[in-house]
């Protein structure tokens, strides 16, 4: 039996190694993590007309995403209920039937049964198809182009989940009047580390960026002045953190929207926008809120570097990343080119700050072998006791500094109410106890 306080306690910012190693932890979190929460699944781009269909994972559980003929989307799990094979086996296309490679057993686009070669023969008639379909995702959510799903019936309906952080995600998701698309195809590979490391990151470390990336700085811009300025400039730029609901997001406060660094075309394009952006976001938003981010459990995006991904658990010591470029719809060819450019260049498997992430993860993977590396607690507790609230209007707790632990602390405490199996609604009951104790002590 797994005793979750031995596990985190994030009110004291103490983390116990062994959530990143220990395959009975991983199996809990398959269980009432993955299989309770609200999961990234595709975004609309992906699914261009009836027929369109993306693979996806939710944790390991692999499921299909498929446009229905009248618009809407389904999902079900890529699963044959012959012997449980892949039914299809394609990572994305325009399908008008699925055709399990196995035996020949075939689905229509709502995942429904439809064929079973020899049925009267093989089976004298007497299995019904309506029975035996793939397990639908029950329930599933369009949020400004991005489909999420869950297993669960009892989990919160997604507005309520994603909470305060819908403001911090609709910086990037409703930042422009055309919306977003995905550059198409997905960058996937396997980093040997647990998972939380690249959730969390994401979620609340921007601590890491003057150091861990400082080479990185240097590689990008041929100036040897540069890692100096930039250095000087991650470490005095204000900031600010939003922690809720297990989700987090960091930001530098920036001077301007522009210049965006990624090149002159898209520069100039951004330029051209500014008062539409400024128009729909507020100025304020539009120019800080662009900087890291988790929706809890596994998704992620960077603004600035236009990267969204998902981290795949694949076992407690393995992920896999999925990773997206996104740029503005409509935006010209020029600029899009830059995009993909810098992204490749920064975040991708060969990017800059890429592997200087994975590379840290991967070690600290490989440290936590040691048997009493496994036992010795981590800290986790920069900023505690000093968290704000309510920074500039910014909605949520917000902390008045990025460079915090507050979200990761954030994250570890949904992470353990989930994990000690409360249910949502008591977890929702703890939430708002919790929100009355911070009132009370932070007026
Ligand atoms: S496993 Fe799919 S038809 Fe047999
Ligand atoms: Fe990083």
């Amino acid at each position: 039996m797994i005793d979750v306080s031995e596990l985190v306690r994030p009110d004291e910012g103490l983390i116990n190694p062994s959530i990143y190693t220990d395959p009975e932890v991983y199996e809990l979190e398959l269980e009432r993590i993955f299989a309770r929460s609200w999961l990234f699944l595709a975004h609309d781009s992906q699914l261009p007309k009836a027929g369109s269909f993306v693979q996806a994972y939710m944790a390991e559980d692999p499921v299909l995403v498929v446009r229905q003929r009248d618009g809407s989307v389904k999902a079900f799990l890529n699963q044959c209920r012959h012997r449980g094979m892949r039914i299809c086996r394609t990572d994305e296309g325009v399908a008008r039937a699925f055709t399990c490679s196995y035996h020949g057993w075939g689905y229509n686009l709502a995942g429904e049964l439809v064929n079973v070669p020899m049925r009267e023969r093989a089976y004298h008639n007497e299995i019904d198809p309506a029975e035996w379909g793939p397990r639908p995702v029950p329930r599933l959510h369009h949020h400004r182009g991005f489909y999420f799903g869950t297993w669960d019936e009892e989990a919160p309906p997604f507005d309520a989940y994603l909470g305060d952080m819908a403001w911090y995600f609709d910086a990037m998701a409703d930042r422009y009047d055309e919306g977003l698309t995905l550059v198409p195809g997905a960058t996937k590979w396997v980093i040997d580390c647990n998972w939380k490391f690249a959730a969390e990151q994401f979620c609340s470390d921007m601590y890491h960026v003057p150091f861990s990336h400082a080479s990185a700085f240097t590689a990008l811009v041929d100036d040897p002045g540069v890692v100096a300025r930039m250095t000087e400039a991650q470490l005095t730029q204000p900031g600010r953190q939003f922690s809720g609901n297990g989700h987090g997001s960091g930001f530098g406060l920036r001077p301007d929207i522009v210049p965006h660094q990624v090149g002159p075309e898209f520069d100039a394009w951004l330029t051209a926008n500014r008062e539409r952006i400024h128009g729909r976001l507020g100025e304020q938003r539009a120019r800080n809120v662009h900087g890291h981010n988790t929706v809890f459990p596994n998704f992620s995006w960077l603004d600035i570097n236009n990267t969204m991904r998902v981290w795949h658990p694949r076992g407690p010591g393995q992920m896999e990343v999925w990773a997206w470029t996104y740029v503005p719809k409509g935006a010209p060819e020029e600029a899009v080119r830059e995009i993909r450019q810098a992204t490749i260049r920064t975040f991708s498997p060969a990017g800059v700050f890429e592997t200087d992430d994975g590379e840290n993860w991967t070690e600290i993977q490989q440290v936590l072998r040691g048997h009493m590396a496994r036992r010795t607690l981590l800290n986790a507790r920069m900023g505690l006791g000093h968290e704000k609230h309510g920074t500039d209007g910014m909605p949520g707790q917000v902390t008045d500094d990025m460079y915090s632990e507050m979200a990761a602390r954030g994250m570890y405490r949904r992470w353990a109410d989930l994990m000690s199996g409360l249910t949502w609604q008591q977890i929702a009951e703890l939430d708002r106890s919790r929100q009355r104790e911070e009132e009370v002590r932070t007026p």
